[in-house]
Parts: structure tokens; sequence; C-alpha cells
């Protein structure tokens, strides 16, 4: 367990963070002392985060906007520093996918899910830059991306492509911003139960046994084991960690298992 002070005074802003493994990494920050700022398209699960934290005791606000949309990606961050006073962590969750052979994807399939996953994670990036350099603890990133990125992933080319992207970007970025004491860091959950992502790619497809045996610990991860290790790489438990991959897979992405 962490100290419930780990994330005291810091403010965290959080793409996609009223659902999932989104609304769990907020769930564990407002718990251990932080702010957060919740910003996706939906404002009724938007609100209805905010008034779970809240109640719980936490220091939540919501902010609606797509991060395909650089204008209102850089009003809410607008928005978090002048609620909060503060920006310290940029966690790029907001994701968008749907299992499809590539021989049949659309452009402008493939175009939406590069543009959500990966330009929303650069507007983001870029729109928090200013702030997360004057951040009194160091700023950190993290985003949240999958080693099927690394590995290639059939029927699911764009999002394969657009978590690759990520990867590479948070390592040029750990580079280059690294001298102004900004932490880039990305985390590849495996498939975690009880999300929209493994009810789309394995539930809906009747893949979620086979799946499940990919995993070298036979199971499916829970939403706590990500937002364990979003604490870790917010905090200053990381404080030397830059440029990394923090797998947390269950070993899902060393083990073959053929179909
Ligand atoms: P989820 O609940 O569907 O989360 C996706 C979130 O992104 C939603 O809250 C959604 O909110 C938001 N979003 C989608 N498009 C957006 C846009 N254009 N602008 C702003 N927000 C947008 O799914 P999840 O399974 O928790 O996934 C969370 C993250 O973990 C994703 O990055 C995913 O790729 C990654 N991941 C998940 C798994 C897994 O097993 N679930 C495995 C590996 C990686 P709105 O609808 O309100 O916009
Ligand atoms: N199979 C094939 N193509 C699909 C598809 C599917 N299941 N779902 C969407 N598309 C295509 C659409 O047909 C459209 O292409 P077209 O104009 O050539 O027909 C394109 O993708 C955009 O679809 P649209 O519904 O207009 O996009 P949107 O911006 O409203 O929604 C999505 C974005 C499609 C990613 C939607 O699923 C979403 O909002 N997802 C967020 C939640 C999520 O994916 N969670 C899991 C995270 S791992």
């Amino acid at each position: 367990m962490y100290a419930l002070n780990t994330l005291a005074g810091r403010v965290a802003f959080i793409t996609g963070g009223a659902t999932g493994i989104g609304l769990e990494i907020a769930t564990q920050y407002t718990r251990l002392g932080a702010a957060v700022v919740l910003a996706s398209r939906n404002q009724e699960k938007l609100d209805a985060a905010v008034e779970t934290l809240s109640k719980a005791g936490g220091k939540a606000a919501a902010y609606r906007m797509d991060v395909r949309d650089p204008d209102e990606v850089a009003a809410a961050i607008a928005f978090t520093t002048e609620r909060f006073g503060a920006l310290d962590i940029l966690v790029n969750n907001a994701a968008g996918n749907f299992p499809c052979a590539t021989a049949t994807l659309s452009p402008n399939g493939w175009r939406t899910v590069i543009d959500i996953d990966l330009n929303g994670t650069f507007y983001c990036c870029r729109a928090a830059y200013e702030a997360l350099k004057v951040s009194r603890f160091g700023g950190s990133i993290i985003s949240i991306i999958t080693m099927n990125g690394v590995t290639g992933w059939p029927n699911a080319a764009h999002a394969a492509a657009a978590k690759a992207g990520i990867l590479s970007l948070s390592r040029t970025l750990a580079v280059e911003w690294g001298g102004d004491g900004i932490r880039v860091n990305t985390i590849s959950p495996g498939p975690i139960g009880d999300t929209e992502g493994v009810q789309r790619m394995y539930q809906d497809t009747g893949k979620a046994e086979l799946e499940r045996k990919r995993v070298a610990l036979g199971r499916f991860g829970q939403r706590a084991d990500i937002a364990n290790a979003a604490v870790f790489l917010g905090s200053d438990l990381s404080n030397y960690v830059t440029g990394d991959n923090l797998i947390v897979d269950g070993g899902r992405w060393l083990k073959y298992v053929a179909a």
C-alpha cells in the first residue's frame, strides 16, 4: 500500500479519466492526495465520475473535450492550471479501438484511431509542456499504451501503430524535456478485466479464453494493477525513471499460444 500522502499537493490531468482504467487511476490519485481533472467527450460520464470522487473526499473537476481538437486540449489544460494552480502529472489514457481486418479498415477508421491515440497524446503533451516545466515536483507524463504496439496486433493495426507512435514520442520527449525536469514514461497493460478494451477486443470477438491463456500468470489483470503503476510513475518513487515502458501484463507479451 502506498502512503496516503504519496501524491499530496499534486495536480493531475487525466484524459479518458471518467471510465475504466482512467477512472481507477483518478480514484487512486485522489485517495493519495492529488487533485485531478478528468477530460473526455461525454459530459454525463464526467459528471458521474467527479461526483463519485468528490463524495469519497477527493478533489476532482471535469472538462469536456475531444483530444482530437488541439484548441480544446489547450483550453482544458488552461482550465486545470486555473482551477488547481498547477499541473504536475499528465496521464494520456484516452483511446479508441475496434477490431477490424486491415484489408477492410476504411481510411477514416484508421485516421480516427490515430487521431485519438497518437495525435491526441501529442496535443496533450505539447499543451501541458509549459505547466509541467514549472511543476514544483518535476513534471511527469504517463501514456497508456500496449505491447501489441511493439509486437503488432492483427485486426487492430490502427491501434497498434498509434501506440507504437506514442512509445516513440515518449522516448523522444524523455530526452528533449529531461533537462526541464519532466519525466516521460509509458505503461503497457495486458488484458484488464471488466474494461471496455477487453470487452471490445476479446469478449465481443469470442477470444477472451484464448487471450487469458496467452497471459503467463493465467488471468486478466485488474484496473488497480495499472493504477498502482501510474501512482509509481507520477510520484517521487520514480524520480530517476524516464523513457521507460513499464509492462504490467502478467507476462502476456512473452507467451505464445497458437489460436
Ligand atoms: P475506456 O473505458 O473505453 O476508456 C477510454 C476513454 O477514452 C473513455 O473514457 C473515453 O471517454 C475516452 N475517449 C475516447 N475517445 C476520446 C476522444 N476523442 N477525446 C477524449 N476522450 C476520449 O477503455 P479502457 O479499456 O479503460 O482503456 C483505457 C486505456 O488503456 C486506453 O489507452 C487503452 O488503449 C489502454 N489499454 C487498455 C487495455 C485493457 O485491457 N482494457 C489493455 C491495454 C491498454 P468519452 O467517451 O467520454 O470520450
Ligand atoms: N469496424 C470497422 N470500422 C469501424 C468500426 C468497426 N467496429 N467502428 C468505427 N469504424 C469506422 C467508422 O465506420 C468510420 O469510418 P467511415 O467514415 O469510413 O465509415 C470511422 O471508424 C469513424 O467512426 P465514428 O463512429 O464516426 O467515430 P467516432 O469518432 O464517433 O468514435 C470510435 C470513435 C470509433 C473509436 C468509437 O468506437 C469510440 O468513441 N471509442 C471510444 C471507446 C473505446 O474505443 N474504448 C476502448 C479503448 S481500448
